[in-house]
C-alpha cells in the first residue's frame, strides 16, 4: 500500500477532516467482523484462563481485578482478566431501566454490557514459547496484527519520531469490542441498544500515540472536525482510519475526536463489533 507522507497528513489535518484510506484488509480479511463475534460467541472465562495459563517473566496465570466507579459503584462497574498472552474486560452499564433513581430504589435488574478482547504484539510468540495454541479465530486475529502493524510503525516513523528519545517502548494493541444487550427483549431492545450507545460512546481521544479503525458491524463511529466542529461518520467498512491520539499532540499533531450515535439498525437486536488497533508509547 501508497502511505501519506507527512505533508500530505499535514494537509489534511490542516482543513480537519480525519485521515482516511483504503486499507489492505479488505482482501485478506473481508470477514473479520464476523470472525470477531465468533470470537466473542466462543470465549468464556475458563477457555480465557486456559490460554493464559503459564508463566512469563513475573505474570504467573490469571489476573482478576473487579473494578468499580467511584461515584456510581453499583452502576458502573468492570470485571477485568490478565495473563501473560492476551487481555479480556467485562464493562457493565446498569440500565436503561436501573440507571434511574438511586441506590434504594426498586430494581429489574437490567444492564448492558462491553466486552473487549485486547491481543498485543509479543501474544503469539508468548504462547508458541509456552507451547499453548491459538484458537482458530485467535490465529486470524494474530496474523491481522501482522498486517496493521507496519502500517502504525510507518505513521509513527513519519509523523512522531521526535518522541523517540523519550519512549522506553512502543505497544502495539489490538482491540475487539463488542457490544451487547443481555436484558433486552424484542420490545426494549432500540431502547437498550441506545443506551449502551450513549454511555459508552461520549466524544474522546485515545490514549495513544496513533490508532487505525478497521471495521464496525453497525455504523455508529463519527469523528470530529477540528476546524469546523463537524460530526461525520466514515464512509464505508472498507475505508480505514487513521485516528491520532492524545499523545501525538507532543508532536503538533490534533489529536482526532470521536463518538458513538446510536442507530437503530431498523430495530435489529444485532450486537455491535468494532475493531481497533492502539500504538502506545510507554514513556522513559
Ligand atoms: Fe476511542
Amino acid at each position: 500500500m501508497k502511505f501519506l507522507t507527512k505533508t500530505e497528513l499535514k494537509e489534511i489535518q490542516s482543513t480537519g477532516g480525519p485521515v482516511l484510506f483504503k486499507h489492505p484488509l479488505t482482501t485478506n480479511f473481508p470477514d473479520r467482523l464476523d470472525k470477531a463475534k465468533i470470537l466473542f460467541d466462543k470465549l468464556t472465562v475458563p477457555m480465557f484462563e486456559t490460554l493464559n495459563n503459564f508463566e512469563f517473566e513475573d505474570e504467573k496465570g490469571l489476573r482478576i481485578e473487579h473494578w468499580h466507579d467511584e461515584d456510581v459503584p453499583d452502576k458502573i462497574y468492570a470485571h477485568r482478566y490478565g495473563g501473560p498472552a492476551f487481555g479480556y474486560d467485562l464493562d457493565v452499564m446498569v440500565g436503561p431501566k436501573d440507571w434511574e433513581g438511586d441506590s434504594d430504589a426498586k430494581k429489574v435488574g437490567d444492564h448492558v454490557l462491553r466486552r473487549k478482547i485486547y491481543l498485543f504484539d509479543w501474544t503469539r510468540e508468548r504462547m508458541a514459547d509456552a507451547n499453548i495454541k491459538p484458537t482458530a479465530e485467535i490465529e486470524y486475529f494474530l496474523d491481522l496484527l501482522d498486517v496493521v502493524k507496519p502500517i502504525l510503525e510507518n505513521y509513527n516513523e513519519e509523523c512522531l519520531s521526535d518522541q523517540k528519545e523519550n519512549v522506553r517502548f512502543y505497544l502495539t494493541k489490538m482491540m475487539l469490542i463488542e457490544y451487547s444487550t443481555p436484558f433486552a427483549t424484542d420490545e426494549t431492545v432500540v431502547e437498550h441498544r441506545k443506551f449502551n450507545s450513549e454511555r459508552f460512546g461520549p466524544s474522546h481521544c485515545d490514549e495513544a500515540l496513533l490508532g487505525l479503525h478497521v471495521g464496525e458491524s453497525i455504523k455508529e463511529i463519527q469523528t470530529r472536525n477540528h476546524v469546523n466542529g463537524d460530526w461525520t461518520y466514515l464512509p464505508d467498512n472498507d475505508t480505514c482510519l487513521l485516528l491520532f491520539g492524545e499523545d501525538s499532540a507532543n508532536s503538533d499533531w490534533n489529536p482526532t475526536y470521536h463518538r458513538m450515535i446510536h442507530n437503530p439498525n431498523d430495530g435489529s437486536s444485532d450486537s455491535r463489533y468494532v475493531i481497533l488497533i492502539d500504538y502506545q508509547a510507554r514513556y522513559k
